[in-house]
């Protein structure tokens, strides 16, 4: 799919199909109403009879309907004016472009203007136009050998608005980079993992960042075990992938600034290990790398918006597979800043890579760490796919994340952390065991062996985003039926914007 802005009064314009918004009324058994007065009269009995109903996402097309230059009108629900937000947006466009999309046209106007008559709103709701339409149109086909999204990339959209200044113009523009930087992440997802190693993932980063302005460096197993990475190295010792460690650095403010740093976690594909996991489902631990995708994506998303703050992403990145040479439980490594852990389940893999990447960031006292991980099976079963559950001790940073992801729309859920959990990770014979020696909050207690790699005083959040990093549903009609979903990026990038 193409999709531009066009500043124009939609009225002149000619085009195979107009697009125009619907709102529900807030009592019960008043009409809904078109953000188009002249269609509202000439479909005034589709609303009568509540075949218009504006009901969020609700899409009709009225076929060959010929309203001026426009042959066919596909009307969209907004749902309660009262309701309408950027969330809201993105959701309607998502149908606009389904919509389009089924109704074989290849070209549509989208009457912008009826969405909003605020200038306070009109900025955002361009954003969250170009969101909705741009991660609405993501697909994973190039697997297949027979495309059958050929439709949908011949389809054009045109955004039409009468009054497109400049800010305007650039809150669209950084719509169209963000869904952009999120469905790259999302490929890297769904890519299978004989496709997507980690040296697949290191050349992606340093492909995916040229003209970016973003350094990329990415150490081999050689150079991990020089830098005492032993979590790292552990987990990969059961693969004949090589392990990579990727470093991407942007500088968009004086080079004395401390930086924010990301940690994603980049496992590739996760078996279990030695302490296999069973069968079924296990397909799914491709997408055990999402954390590590979305933090590429989260760098590239601030330096093609030019923030004006430093970051560097770390993604510590392997595979965890069962060779011969595999960690084995009760086998002991050395993390980067010297503490020791045994590893009592092979499975509890992520908390050892990250520990090495949290010891490496905590090293650059940055102002913040924050990292993101599809760390355990316990969040999938404590929120299941609708809120990222956080682990922050820092009262400043739940502010700036809580605040973050209003803006950002995607929903996440504040979860305890406290020094019990911390005692529950203490070693037999190690300084640490990476399982729990209590039984439950098996979320809490992986945070908090996480927490032992981060250094004192400096404000860091724990996303485990092992629920949401994959759509399983259809609960956003802007995320894939089945698929990886960019998570977060959105979040950190209006985390990092409080910075600048
Ligand atoms: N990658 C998994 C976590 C996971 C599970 C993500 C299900 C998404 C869906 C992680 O490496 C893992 O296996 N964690 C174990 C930890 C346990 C052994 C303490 C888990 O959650 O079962
Ligand atoms: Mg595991
Ligand atoms: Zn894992």
């Amino acid at each position: 799919m193409l999709f531009d802005l066009i500043h124009k009064d939609i009225e002149t314009l000619t085009c195979p199909m107009l697009v125009v918004f619907s709102k529900s009324s807030s009592q019960k058994d008043k009409p809904a109403k078109i953000t188009h007065a002249d269609l509202n009269k000439k479909l005034a009995l589709a609303i009568e009879d509540k075949m218009v109903s504006g009901k969020l996402s609700e899409a009709i097309l009225f076929r060959e309907l010929n309203y001026k230059n426009f042959r066919h009108v596909l009307v969209v629900g907004l749902g309660k004016e009262s309701e309408i937000d950027s969330e809201v947006i993105r959701q309607a466009l998502a149908s606009v472009f389904e919509g389009a999309k089924n109704s074989g046209v290849k070209e549509a106007a989208v009457h912008f203007d009826g969405l909003t008559t605020s200038k306070k709103d009109s900025c955002p709701f361009a954003q969250a136009v170009a969101e909705g339409l741009g991660l609405a149109a993501y697909s994973m086909d190039e697997l297949k050998s027979t495309n059958s999204n050929k439709k949908e990339e011949e389809l054009k959209i045109h955004v039409v608005t009468k009054a497109a200044d400049k800010a305007f113009k650039t809150a669209f523009s950084d719509g169209v980079t963000l869904s952009s930087c999120v469905n790259f992440s999302r490929r890297l997802g769904d890519l299978p993992g004989n496709l997507m190693t980690p040296t697949i993932l290191a050349e992606s980063a340093v492909e995916s960042a040229k003209g970016t302005g973003v350094k990329v460096t990415v150490w081999d197993k050689a150079r991990i075990k020089k830098e005492k990475m032993g979590g790292l190295l552990g987990v990969s010792s059961g693969s004949s992938q090589e392990p990579r460690f990727i470093i991407m650095e942007y500088n968009g403010t004086a080079k004395t600034k401390k930086p924010l740093i990301f940690v994603g976690k980049g496992l590739t594909f996760d078996c279990g290990g030695i302490s296999i996991k069973p069968y079924a489902g296990m397909e799914e631990m491709k997408f055990d790398m999402c954390g590590g995708a979305n933090v590429i994506g989260t760098i590239l998303a601030i330096a093609k918006l030019k923030l004006k703050v430093n970051v560097i992403g770390l993604v510590p990145s392997t595979e965890n597979l069962a060779g011969s040479s595999a960690t084995k439980p009760g086998d002991i490594h050395t993390a980067r800043n010297g503490k020791t852990f045994e590893v009592n389940n092979t499975d509890a893999e992520g908390r050892l890579i990250l520990a090495d990447a949290l010891c490496y960031a905590s090293e650059h006292t940055p102002q913040v760490i924050v990292d993101a991980a599809t760390l355990t099976g316990a969040m999938v079963v404590a929120l299941g796919n609708i809120h990222t559950g956080y682990f922050t001790r820092n009262a400043q940073l739940k502010t700036k994340v809580e605040k973050a992801a209003i803006s950002s729309g995607e929903l996440v859920w504040n979860m305890p952390l406290v020094d019990h959990h911390g005692k529950d990770m203490k070693g037999t014979w190690a300084d640490l065991s990476n399982i729990s020696a209590g039984k439950g909050a098996g979320s809490a207690t992986a945070a908090a062996f996480l927490e032992q790699f981060v250094g004192e005083n400096i404000p860091w959040a724990h996303f485990d985003i092992a629920g949401t990093a994959w759509a399983t549903g259809n609960r956003l009609n802007y995320c894939p039926k089945k698929g990886a979903s960019g998570v977060l990026i959105r979040t950190f990038v209006e985390l990092a914007k409080q910075y600048a």
